[in-house]
This record gives structure tokens, C-alpha cells and sequence, in this order.
């Protein structure tokens, strides 16, 4: 090991592309970040069918606005990714062919408009909960990604909370439909910080390289201490019979989600994981002469440059 690397690490400072940095972290990253990057255009898919149905044009424009922001932060973590020396091309193929693993979360349905209530609300909450530690992550190009994807973050948050306030202030049914969603929503979502710390293989060493600054658990429990007030506030209830607040820890205690679920999910077999990796391999397909043009493109201009020196 460096000493440089460990000293760097000790005084908080970021590891730069350049930096000597030992295989197995640049490893450790290239896995979370890709990840990372491959859940922000999954997650394109789930909102993005209802675009078209958005109840009015206002929502339509914001969640429109919405979902283009997942592509940039796409983006944005690709290009950290390429900086760890690994192409786009591979990166793309190991999601394509199933090899690497995207956020659990987007491989469930999206039924109702609540549903995109639900996604900004919790989905985007606590992915906010996770990546507000990640701005201090100990990787340059990742935690400056971060810092801008956070402020996106706060403002799909919001849209999500708006849009389950209007319903929970609505008429019965549409309140129903807010309810229907968060108990849908609720389980996968706390399901998404990774599983419980004991159970979590990578956190050892991601906490050793402060990747991580906090652990699944940790953030998970903050999560629920966030969102039960904001669930209490809009008369909504949280689908949780053994929730109760503990005054000795200052947080709520609450159920475990169904790991074995979780477990199925993130081995491509949940609900709709066939569909999501289905309707990416298609745009990609459908994408190619986009591409190709803009490479020759590329090509000419470099000829003619060349022509006139
Ligand atoms: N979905 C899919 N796979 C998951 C997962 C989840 N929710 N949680 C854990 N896993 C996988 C891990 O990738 C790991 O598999 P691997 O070893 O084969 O790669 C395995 O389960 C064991 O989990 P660990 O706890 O050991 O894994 P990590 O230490 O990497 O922790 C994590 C998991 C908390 C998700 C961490 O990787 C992380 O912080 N990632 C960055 C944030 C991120 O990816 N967020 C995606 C959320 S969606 C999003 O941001 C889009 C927004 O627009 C809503």
C-alpha cells in the first residue's frame, strides 16, 4: 500500500485520477459508481411512462425536466467511471448483459400517477440520504459529481412530496391512491440503502477507504426518522404495524423489509426487471446511428483540419 494513498485518505483529501491508488479500490469504485450511473438511467424508465399521462401540463413539464435530469447524472457518473480507467462501451455491456447490478428499487411497477408521487418523494429521498455522504467521498470525480447531483435530487424530492400532498388533500379516492402507493413504495425503498451492515459485504472495505462515510444501516434509520413525520403531516401512515419512536435512541424502531425479496430483486428477478434491461438494450440498439453519425462526423472535421494545415 502507498503511503501517499493512506496519508491522503488520513488527511481527507480526495484520490485524483492520476493518483497512485491500489487496484482493489479503483476496483471497489468502479463497481459503486457504475452502479451508481447505471440506476440513474434505469430509473429514467419506470417515470418516463408517464410522461404521456401526466394530469396536467405543468406536471408534465416537471417531470419531464425530471426524468432528463437522471440522464445527466447518468452523465456525470459515467465520465467519473471512465476516469478509473474503464470504457463507456464496457460499462454499458456489463449492464446490457446483466453482469452489473442497478438500484433495486426501479424494478417495480409504476401503477398510478401516485406512483410518481412515491418515486420523488421516497425513492429520490432517500437516494438524497445516501449521496449527501457521498459528497465527501474519498474519490475526486465521484464526490464532485455528487455535489451537483444533490441539489437535482432536493428538487425531485419536492416534486414527489407535492404531488402525494395533492392527492392526500384530495377527494377520497385520490387518497387512496397516495396511500396505495406509499404502502407499495415503502418496503423496497427502505430496501434500497443495501442490505442490514452485518449482512453487507462491501462496506468494510468501502469504510476502511472512506468511499462510504456511513454505513446502510445508519442511513436507513435516518431515512425513516425524516419521512414519518412528512407521512404524519399529510395524514398518510406509513405500512408498518410495529413502527413505534424510541426516545432512548431518538429514532423510530421499525420492521425489517423482506430481505429474501430483496435478494431475488438485485438477481434479476424481480417484477420487472426483464422489462427495464429490455427497454435499455432497445434504446441502445435504437440509439447506434446517433452514434455512428456523430463519429464521422467527428472523423471529417479531423480530415479537413488536417487538409488545410
Ligand atoms: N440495489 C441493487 N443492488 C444492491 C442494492 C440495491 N439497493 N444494495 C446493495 N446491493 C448490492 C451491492 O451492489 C452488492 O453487490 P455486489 O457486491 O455484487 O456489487 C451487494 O448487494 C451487497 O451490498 P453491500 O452493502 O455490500 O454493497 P455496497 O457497500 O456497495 O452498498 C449501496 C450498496 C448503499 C447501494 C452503495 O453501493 C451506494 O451507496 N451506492 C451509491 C448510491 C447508488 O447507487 N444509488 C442508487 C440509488 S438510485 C439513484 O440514485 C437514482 C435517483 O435518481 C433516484
Amino acid at each position: 500500500m502507498d503511503a501517499n494513498f493512506e496519508a491522503k485518505l488520513a488527511r481527507n483529501e480526495n484520490i485524483e485520477p492520476k493518483d497512485w491508488m491500489p487496484d482493489i479500490y479503483r476496483k471497489h469504485l468502479i463497481r459503486q459508481v457504475s452502479q451508481h450511473a447505471h440506476s440513474e438511467i434505469i430509473g429514467m424508465l419506470p417515470e418516463g411512462n408517464w410522461i404521456t399521462r401526466a394530469p396536467s401540463l405543468r406536471a408534465k413539464m416537471v417531470l419531464i425536466a425530471k426524468v432528463q435530469d437522471e440522464g445527466g447524472h447518468g452523465l456525470y457518473l459515467y465520465t467519473a467511471a471512465e476516469s478509473l480507467n474503464i470504457s463507456r462501451e464496457e460499462l454499458l455491456e456489463q449492464l446490457h448483459t446483466g453482469k452489473a447490478k442497478y438500484s433495486s428499487i426501479f424494478n417495480y411497477p409504476t401503477l398510478t400517477w401516485a406512483d410518481i408521487g412515491a418515486i420523488g418523494w421516497l425513492v429520490d429521498g432517500a437516494a438524497i440520504m445516501n449521496q449527501v455522504m457521498l459528497q465527501r467521498t474519498s474519490y475526486g470525480p465521484y464526490a464532485r459529481a455528487m455535489v451537483r447531483i444533490c441539489k437535482e435530487e432536493s428538487f425531485h424530492q419536492r416534486q414527489g412530496y407535492e404531488i402525494t400532498c395533492k392527492l392526500a388533500a384530495g377527494t377520497k379516492e385520490q387518497k387512496e391512491m397516495a396511500q396505495d402507493a406509499l404502502n407499495r413504495f415503502w418496503w423496497p425503498t427502505l430496501m434500497m440503502f443495501g442490505p442490514p451492515d452485518a449482512a453487507s459485504s462491501n462496506s468494510e472495505n468501502a469504510i476502511k477507504w472512506k468511499i462510504k462515510r456511513e454505513s446502510n444501516d445508519q442511513l436507513r434509520q435516518r431515512f425513516v426518522n425524516q419521512t414519518v413525520p412528512q407521512a404524519e403531516l399529510i395524514g398518510l401512515t406509513i405500512p408498518d404495524k410495529n413502527l413505534e419512536w424510541n426516545e432512548a435512541k431518538k429514532g423510530y424502531d421499525f420492521s425489517d423489509p423482506d430481505w429474501k425479496e430483496f435478494n431475488n430483486v438485485i438477481h434479476g428477478n424481480g417484477p420487472c426487471n426483464r422489462e427495464r434491461l429490455g427497454a435499455r438494450v432497445k434504446a441502445h440498439e435504437n440509439g447506434r446511428w446517433v452514434r455512428e453519425a456523430a463519429i464521422a462526423y467527428a472523423e471529417k472535421r479531423k480530415q479537413k483540419a488536417a487538409a488545410y494545415q
